[in-house]
């Protein structure tokens, strides 16, 4: 499946607007924009060679993608495609990180795709969201992860924040190509992380590639709907199936 270069990047942005207002529309294909991302004519990844060239992952992301430590995203059940996009931005500089330039800087897009069915394959385990409450403001008396779930599910108007359901599924299971992360069970540091970034106006990609959806989405989050975000997507899974694919 192919999402080319369908729409530009403006028509990207009126349809945000849109989901903001549906707010609780399930994450489904047909109702979510088309970003103008790169999608590469390499031929899709084996994830047999991938779990070979993996191994200089492992140190970090885990072997099977489960990361043990919270700064590094766990990669288990991650789309292939999403990986080959991050890893050709992390090559290219588009998406800044020295580490992760280095790693990927020897990598060819054939490689990216292979690691990424890799990956993609391998079950992600789900953590806990903690049950911390909050003690002052309007939300005091709610745990984090509750505020962080009504966002996640229905947005806040008030704000312009979409419900991030809408394009990353209830179960936080994104969808496959290489727009749509999963983000289901993820550490919540590292999603703190990227939407402390994305908030402050972190755009991955450059030109036709530039995604700018998160960094609207995340403009009118408070700290504590960070907080609450990164600790409910720490514990949210698809129900009697770990895995976020
Ligand atoms: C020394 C530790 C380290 C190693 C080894 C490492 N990574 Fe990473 N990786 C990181 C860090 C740190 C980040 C977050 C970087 C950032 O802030 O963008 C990251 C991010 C990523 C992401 C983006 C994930 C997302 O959810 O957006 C991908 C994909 C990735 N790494 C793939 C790999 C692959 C493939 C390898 C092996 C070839 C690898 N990494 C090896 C530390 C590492
Ligand atoms: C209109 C679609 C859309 C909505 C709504 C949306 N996102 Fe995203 N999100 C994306 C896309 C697309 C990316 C990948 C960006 C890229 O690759 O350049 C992304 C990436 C992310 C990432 C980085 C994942 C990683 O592995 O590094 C996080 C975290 C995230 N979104 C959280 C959220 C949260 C929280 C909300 C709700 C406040 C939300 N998103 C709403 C489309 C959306």
């Amino acid at each position: 499946m192919k999402l080319s270069h369908l729409l530009v990047l403006s028509t990207a942005l009126v349809f945000t607007g849109a989901i903001a207002q549906q707010a609780v529309a399930p994450a489904n294909p047909e109702t979510v924009p088309v970003v103008a991302v790169d999608t590469g004519p390499v031929k899709p990844g084996d994830p047999k060679a991938g779990q070979a060239k993996a191994g200089a992952c492992a140190a970090c992301h885990g072997v099977d993608g489960n990361a043990a430590i919270a700064l590094y995203p766990k990669l288990a059940g991650q789309h292939e495609q999403y990986i080959w996009r991050q890893l050709k931005m992390y090559k290219s500089g588009e998406r800044n990180n020295a580490i992760m330039l280095g790693l990927a800087a020897v990598l060819t897009e054939q490689d990216m795709r292979d690691i990424g069915a890799y990956f993609s394959q391998q079950k992600v385990i789900a953590g806990l969201a903690d049950e911390t409450v909050i003690a002052q403001g309007p939300n005091a008396g709610k745990k984090f992860y509750e505020v962080g779930e009504k966002i996640y599910r229905s947005g806040n108007a008030t704000n312009d924040v979409p419900a991030c359901m809408a394009c990353h599924g209830p179960a936080g299971a994104g969808m496959p190509g290489p727009t749509y992360p999963a983000l289901g069970g993820q550490h919540a540091d590292y999603t703190s992380l990227r939407l402390n970034e994305f908030r402050a106006g972190t755009v991955w990609g450059k030109d036709k590639n530039a995604n700018v959806i998160m960094s609207q989405a995340a403009k009118g989050l408070s700290d504590e709907d960070i907080q609450g975000l990164a600790t409910y997507l720490q514990g949210l899974h698809k129900a009697g199936k770990p895995t976020a694919k």
